[in-house]
């Protein structure tokens, strides 16, 4: 049987009719926000990343429901084409967006880590994004990137 999902997702208040086995990936991408990938759906890849109440979780591996009354953060709410987050900015600047499958959830990853943590050391950015892969790139220049970002945001670049 179906139920009403209240939950704010960019800053929007939502009302979802979801059903109580729908996993939260799969509601967000039917709502609309397609940047939210569907890989490997085991929660191993990470492409799926949201930020669920300012934490980074892998919303293939969760309920719909038990999301009810949080705060969802998907890369269509952290930036625009024409203003881009600073690390969306880094992760162009240093051209380490190839295929872009993975490029969303590792960015709501960074975006975690540089919240909580505004000057990580290059080992602290590596942990961060552990949990999402990618498959075109040898990760170094993502690191950078973020490491850029970082620089940005304390307001040093
Ligand atoms: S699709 Fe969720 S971790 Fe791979
Ligand atoms: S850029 Fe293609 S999987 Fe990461």
């Amino acid at each position: 049987m179906s139920q009403i999902l209240h939950v704010t997702i960019n800053g929007t208040s939502k009302e979802i009719a979801i059903e109580p086995d729908e996993i939260l990936l799969d509601i967000l991408r039917r709502e609309g926000y397609k940047g939210v990938k569907r890989g490997c759906k085991e929660g191993t890849c990470g492409t799926c990343t949201i930020l669920l109440n300012d934490k980074a979780v892998k919303s293939c591996i969760l309920l719909a429901a038990q999301t009810e009354n949080c705060s969802i953060i998907t890369i269509e709410g952290i930036g625009t084409r024409d203003n881009p987050h600073p690390i969306q900015q880094a992760f162009v600047d240093e051209g380490v967006v190839q295929c872009g499958f993975c490029i969303p959830g590792m960015i709501l990853s960074a975006k975690n880590l540089l919240d909580n943590n505004p000057s990580p050391t290059k080992d602290e950015v590596k942990m961060a994004l552990d949990g999402n892969l990618c498959r075109c790139t040898g990760y170094s220049g993502q690191i950078k990137a973020v490491l850029a970002a970082a620089a940005v945001m304390r307001g040093e670049k």
